[in-house]
């Protein structure tokens, strides 16, 4: 199937623009706000700004897509850090999304330098920068990374009902052991069956913040604080 005709670009309600899945029925991003997405559902309660303040920040963006959520908190830790080292590793399945980069113009600063990723080129580095895309299967690609490595996951598969798969306990089990101790995970779903799983996974969840009319979402960590 030729993929590209079954994205099409729609406008999201903060006038940022994402892609629909026609194939999934899903979009990329909530409807509510893209751009708006990315900054409240997971810089902020990941605590992107207080990590710049460290000087290094480890961030693993599960199911890329457009990138906008590792875009923006490279974005954020940049204001408040410049000389910030930042590591981002984004893990996604679909080549044509990565292409659909080039399609789109979000209002995040560091976005430009997202444009030089495609399929043929999943890495670039930018002064204290460096962000790498592996393409394949999550589930199997996380596999491959190091233990306790990350101080931030941005979870954002589609949703729990079109790909349960990606909600289980075996992938947090996952994103626990790469998580370093202080790590926070966030994602947009508030889903009792991945709250759950989270907590067969040995994660302790907590609310996230809620943005527009929709539910809150959840950030979990490994250890109660
Ligand atoms: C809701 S979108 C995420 C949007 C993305 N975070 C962004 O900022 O554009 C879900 C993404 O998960 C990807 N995906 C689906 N199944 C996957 C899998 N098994 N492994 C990795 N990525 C997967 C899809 O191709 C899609 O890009």
């Amino acid at each position: 199937m030729n993929k590209n005709k079954i994205m099409k670009k729609i406008l999201t309600a903060d006038n940022t623009e994402t892609f629909l899945n026609e194939e999934v029925g899903e979009s990329y991003h909530s409807q509510t706000g893209a751009v708006e997405e990315a900054l409240k559902k997971y810089a902020l309660p990941c605590n992107i700004k207080e990590l710049a303040k460290t000087g290094r920040i480890k961030i693993l963006d599960v199911c890329f897509g457009l990138g906008y959520n590792s875009a923006m908190a490279i974005s954020v830790a940049l204001q408040e850090n410049q000389r910030c080292e930042i590591e981002v590793v984004g893990l996604e399945n679909d080549a044509a999304i990565l292409e659909k980069i080039q399609e789109v113009s979000p209002p995040i600063l560091f976005y430009k330098h997202y444009q030089r990723l495609h399929p043929g080129r999943l890495e670039f580095y930018e002064r204290t920068v460096h962000v790498q895309v592996i393409l394949g299967d999550a589930r199997e690609t996380v596999k491959k990374l190091l233990d306790e490595h990350f101080d931030a996951i941005f979870f954002d598969p589609f949703s729990p009902k079109t790909a349960p798969a990606m909600w289980s306990i075996n992938l947090f089990q996952e994103m626990a052991r790469v998580m370093k101790s202080t790590a926070v995970l966030a994602t947009y779903s508030c889903a009792r069956m991945v709250r759950e799983n989270m907590s067969a996974a040995g994660l302790i969840y907590d609310e996230g913040p809620i943005v527009g009319r929709r539910g809150p979402g959840t950030v979990a960590t490994k250890w109660k604080y």
